[in-house]
C-alpha cells in the first residue's frame, strides 16, 4: 500500500505509568530485546515521517538518555506538567513549531501497533479527506477507554472519556485507541480551544474531534482489524501479554523464513535476532540481543544465547553463551558456559561442564569435559584433557595462557598463567604447569608415586578393604606358586 508520508509522528510518553509500580519509567521496560518505546518508534519510522517527535515528562532524564543512545532521529519535546493528552500535543506544536501536512499522534506504550495498521489509518485519512481520523477498535471490555460516539448514520460525533460517559455511552464497545491522523494546521488551531472542564480536569486531545466537527470539518474513524494491536501496556500483566504476542509474531516470521521452532511456547527470540534457513531451535531456548545463527545450526534445548554468533551447522546444546562466536560445525555443550570473548573456530568443541571466557579455540581443537579456560589461546587440532584449568587469575591480575597447535594437555592439568605450551607439546596428567613447555616436549610437574606395601592390612585391619586386599594378595601368591611349579 502506498500512503503519503506523514509530516510528523508525535509519540506521547510523558505519563507516569504508576500501575507498573516501578522505579524504571514504563516506556523503558524490556520487551523482546527492546524498550517498550522502541517498538512504537520503529513502527512510526516505517512510515518514513518528516519528523519523529517524542514527548517526555516523567523520568525524562532516563527516557532521553535511552533515546539519545538508540533513536538519534527522534526530536524530544518536554512537557513539564502533565495536563492531559491535549496539552501534550499543544506543547509540541508550540515548542516544535507549526507542522503542515498530516500529523500522526500515538503513544509510547502501544508496542503491538504495526506500521501496516498505521499506514491503513493514513490511507483512510487521505481517501476520505478528513480533518482527523481516529483509529478505533471494538473490544470485549471497553472499561476505562474513551468511547466513539456516532450518530444514527454512523458518522463520528465525538469521543467521550469513560469517566465522563453516561451509562448509554459506556455501553458502546468501540473504543478510542489514542492514535489519530490529523491535518496539522487544523490540529494546531483546535488544540488551543480544548478546555479542561471534565471529570479529570485535563485537556483531552479527544475533544479536538468534536471541535473540528463543529467547525464543519470531516471527522472519520478507521476500525483496526485486530483490537489486540491497539491495546496499551499499563501494568506488568499487560506487559507479559504483549511480550507473548510480539514473541509469537517474531517466531512466525522466522518459521515462514525456513526456521524450525520445535516448541514455540517455550522459545523466546528477541526482535533483532537473525536466523538463517534450516536453523533448528529446540525447546526452552532464548536468543537475545544481536544473536545470529547461520544455516543448519541447531540450538537447544535449554539454551540462552545473548549477542552470540553461531556458524553454519554448529550444534549448541544446554548452553549459556554471551558475547561468544561459535564457528561453523563447532559443538558446544551439553552444559557449557561461554562468556564474552569466547571464539570457537570451525569444528572446535567446548563440551560438557566447560566454562570459557576470552578464549580462542582453534580449528578442530577440543575442550571436551570439565574445564575452565579463561584468557586462553588454544591452537588448531589441540586436545585439552578433562578437568584442565587455565589458572588465569593470581588474585590481582589476569594472565594469558597459550597452547600451540596439535598440543595434548593431559587430564587435570593446571596451566598457571602466564605460560605457553608449544606446538605439538604434551603435559602429563595431573601436572601443575608453571613454566613454558617447549614444542614437542612433555611437561611433567607432579609428585612421583610411592606405594607403601600392605599399609591397609596393618593400619585398617578388620575393614572390608583390608579383607579384600588380603584375598587379592593371597590369590597373587597362589598364582606365583602355580607358576613356579609349572616351571
Ligand atoms: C487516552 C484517551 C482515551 C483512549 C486511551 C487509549 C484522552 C483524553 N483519552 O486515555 O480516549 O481510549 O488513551 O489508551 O486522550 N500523556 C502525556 N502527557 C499527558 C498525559 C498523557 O504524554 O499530559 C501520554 C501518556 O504517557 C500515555 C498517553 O499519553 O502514553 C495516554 O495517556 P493516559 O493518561 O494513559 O490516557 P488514558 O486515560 O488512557
Ligand atoms: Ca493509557
Amino acid at each position: 500500500m502506498s500512503v503519503p508520508r506523514p509530516a510528523a509522528v508525535i509519540v506521547l510518553a510523558a505519563g507516569e505509568g504508576t500501575r507498573m509500580k516501578s522505579k524504571k519509567p514504563k516506556v523503558l521496560h524490556e520487551l523482546c530485546g527492546l524498550a517498550l518505546l522502541d517498538h512504537m518508534l520503529r513502527a512510526a519510522r516505517g512510515l518514513e515521517p518528516g519528523r519523529l517527535i517524542l514527548v517526555t515528562g516523567h523520568a525524562r532524564e532516563q527516557v532521553e538518555k535511552h533515546v539519545a543512545e538508540t533513536s538519534a532521529d527522534a526530536e524530544i519535546v518536554v512537557q513539564e506538567e502533565r495536563r492531559g493528552t491535549g496539552h501534550a500535543v499543544r506543547t509540541v506544536l508550540e515548542k516544535a513549531g507549526p507542522i503542515e501536512g498530516t500529523v500522526l499522534v500515538t503513544y509510547g506504550d502501544t508496542p503491538l501497533l504495526r506500521t501496516a495498521t498505521l499506514a491503513e489509518l493514513l490511507a483512510t485519512h487521505a481517501r476520505e479527506a478528513n480533518a482527523v481520523t481516529v483509529l478505533t477498535a471494538e473490544v470485549p471490555d471497553p472499561t476505562g477507554y474513551g468511547r466513539i460516539v456516532r450518530d444514527a448514520a454512523g458518522a463520528v460525533l465525538k469521543i467521550v472519556e469513560h469517566k465522563d460517559a453516561t451509562p448509554e455511552e459506556r455501553a458502546i464497545r468501540e473504543m478510542n485507541s489514542g492514535v489519530y491522523a490529523f491535518d496539522g494546521a487544523l490540529l494546531a488551531d483546535a488544540v488551543k480551544r480544548v478546555s479542561s472542564a471534565n471529570a479529570q480536569g485535563e485537556e483531552y486531545l479527544t475533544d479536538v474531534l468534536a471541535i473540528l466537527r463543529e467547525d464543519g470539518h470531516r471527522v472519520g474513524a478507521h476500525i483496526a482489524a485486530d483490537h489486540v494491536e491497539v491495546e496499551g501496556v499499563n501494568d506488568r500483566v499487560q506487559l507479559a501479554a504483549a511480550r507473548q504476542v510480539l514473541n509469537r509474531r517474531i517466531l512466525e516470521r522466522h518459521m515462514r523464513d525456513g526456521v524450525t521452532v520445535v516448541d514455540p511456547a517455550s522459545t523466546w527470540i528477541d526482535a533483532d535476532v537473525v536466523l538463517e534457513p534450516d536453523v533448528v531451535i529446540h525447546p526452552n531456548t532464548r536468543l537475545h540481543g544481536g544473536t545470529s545463527v547461520a544455516e543448519g545450526a541447531e540450538i537447544g534445548p535449554d539454551s540462552t544465547l545473548t549477542d552470540t554468533v553461531v556458524g553454519a551447522d554448529a550444534v549448541v546444546r544446554n548452553t549459556v553463551a554471551q558475547g561468544a562466536r561459535i564457528g561453523p560445525r563447532a559443538q558446544v555443550g551439553p552444559f557449557a558456559y561461554l562468556r564474552p570473548g569466547t571464539v570457537l573456530a570451525a569444528r572446535a568443541k567446548a563440551g560438557t561442564f566447560v566454562e570459557m571466557k576470552n578464549a580462542q579455540v582453534g580449528e578442530g581443537a577440543k575442550v571436551p569435559h570439565l574445564t575452565y579456560a579463561g584468557d586462553a589461546v588454544i591452537g588448531a587440532g589441540s586436545n585439552i584433557g578433562a578437568s584442565t584449568i587455565f589458572v588465569n587469575y593470581d588474585g590481582v591480575d589476569k594472565h594469558r595462557t597459550i597452547v600451540g597447535e596439535h598440543a595434548f594437555v593431559g587430564c587435570d592439568t593446571m596451566l598457571v598463567a602466564p605460560v605457553t605450551v608449544g606446538d605439538g607439546a604434551y603435559t602429563a596428567a595431573g601436572s601443575v604447569i608453571t613454566e613454558d613447555v617447549p614444542p614437542g616436549a612433555i611437561g611433567v610437574a607432579r609428585g612421583r608415586q610411592r606405594n607403601v606395601r600392605e599399609w591397609v592390612l596393618r593400619r585398617r585391619a578388620g575393614t572390608a578393604s583390608a579383607d579384600a586386599a588380603r584375598r587379592a594378595i593371597a590369590d597373587r601368591t597362589d598364582q606365583a606358586d602355580d607358576t613356579e611349579q609349572a616351571e
